[in-house]
């Protein structure tokens, strides 16, 4: 008798949010021979436009969560914004959560995030809660410097997040979120020599694997430029970080990625600024500079395989976002990444299906350096390259019609 060939039935990922991070996890997926399950709020999404496996609905509707969780091997999130709650049910009904509800919540909720961390003695910035305008006052007086504002919940690419000038505005800020009844907390503004992240993964067998840490630069509360490794940090500092994003995750019970945003202070110590529990912008290198993407390795992690090697595969590799321009320029995205591929061959782009609107994330650049390259050349590049998608211009003034480059 012939043996009948059955089409494989690979395990479903379901995850919450159909934004770029489940659409490169989609990919990623694919490769595995995987289809990612996306809830997306509208087929519109970035990841519901290239998955075949869509629910259509809000992240905050059980029965729409439920939706999205049958027969899925495991559920995880693209974005923080499902509430505990259903969560908790979820996990009631046997659904596979992960990160589970009680780890999410670190990265939900930046009060409940920095308490964790004091009691687990990581490093943070001072901080305190606040129910009155004059608790601004103490605390500022308290650390005898400047004050950052923050919303506990619902923040994301520095929104509501204000580093305040002065005592009146740091006053007048949290006297207008208190009478909207938004939670905040105060923070010390900490004088940073650069911003890092270091970059993790777990899995519920318990495995840990880190990336090297990274160099994260902003700009308006948006990261701009990722460089892998961060450059010239001592051996040290990198395996303190290392240790402190694996041991956090172990900690927290982490399943996934789990970013852990650093300062690096002036005086060169390593304090926690948050953490986020799914793919994050500061892996966005992994994709092509190292053995293993961080969607990749997110999806071994929740379907609790084997994770990968996390090793980079060139001496630097540098992401550059891809972040709308105030005017969308007249000539459309497929010329300029026509333009761009003409005189910038090495460049490898991911663009997320976006509508270009200022400031939005609608890609990224990443270019992976060579043997004896020089970070600071890789990084220009790259830099080059994003604001030519987004603004159709050439940082260096270049005019691809009257000259060669
Ligand atoms: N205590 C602080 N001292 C100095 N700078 C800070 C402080 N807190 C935040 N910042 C700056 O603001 C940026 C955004 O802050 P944070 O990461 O807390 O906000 P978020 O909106 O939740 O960010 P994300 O885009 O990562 O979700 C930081 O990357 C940093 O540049
Ligand atoms: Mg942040």
């Amino acid at each position: 008798m012939m043996a009948v060939s059955k089409r494989p039935t690979p395990p479903i990922v379901a995850m919450v949010g159909g934004g770029q991070l489940a659409r490169m996890t989609h990919q990623a997926a694919i490769a595995l021979g995987q289809s990612l399950r996306v809830l997306a709020v509208s087929p519109d999404d970035p990841a519901a436009q290239v998955s075949p496996d869509v629910v259509i609905g809000a992240h905050t509707d059980l029965e729409v969560l439920r939706t999205a969780a049958t027969g899925a091997a495991a559920l995880t999130f693209d974005h923080e914004h499902v509430p505990t709650a259903l969560l908790d049910t979820l996990v009631g009904e046997g659904v596979k959560v992960y990160p589970p509800p009680e780890a999410l919540v670190h990265a939900q909720d930046k009060l409940v995030m920095r308490r964790k961390l004091e009691q687990l003695g990581a490093p943070i910035p001072r901080f305190t809660t606040v129910t009155s305008v004059d608790d601004v006052d103490a605390f500022a007086a308290a650390v005898s410097g400047p004050v950052v504002v923050k919303t506990v919940r619902g923040g994301y690419d520095g929104r509501g997040v204000v580093l305040t000038r002065d005592l009146a505005h740091a006053r007048e800020v949290v006297a207008s979120y208190l009478a909207d009844n938004v939670a905040v907390l105060l923070e010390e503004r900490v004088s940073t020599r650069r911003e890092l992240s270091a970059l993790v993964a777990r899995s519920p067998f318990g495995q840990g694997a880190a990336w090297p840490i990274v160099e994260t630069v902003q700009r308006d509360g948006i990261c701009v430029t990722v460089l892998a490794p961060a450059p010239g940090l001592s051996e040290d500092l990198a395996g303190a970080a290392e240790q402190l994003g694996l041991r956090l995750a172990a900690d927290l019970g982490v399943v996934g990625v789990l970013a852990v945003e650093l300062f690096e202070t002036t005086e060169g110590a390593l304090l926690v600024n948050e953490l986020a529990m799914r793919p994050h912008n500061s892996g966005h290198w992994t994709m092509d500079g190292a053995v293993t993407s961080q969607f990749e390795q997110h999806l071994r992690a929740v379907l609790d395989y084997p994770l990968g090697d996390t090793r980079p595969i060139a001496p630097v590799t540098v992401m550059a976002n891809v972040l709308g321009a105030p005017q969308t320029p007249v000539m459309g995205l497929d010329e300029r990444l026509h333009h761009l591929f003409g005189r910038i061959p090495e460049a490898k782009v991911h663009l997320y299906g976006k509508a270009e609107r200022p400031g939005r994330k609608v890609g990224h650049v990443n270019i992976v350096g060579t043997a004896d390259c020089d970070v600071n050349r890789v990084r220009e590049r790259a830099e080059r390259a994003a604001h030519w998608l987004s603004h159709a211009e050439w940082t260096d003034g270049w005019d691809g019609h009257s000259a060669d480059d």
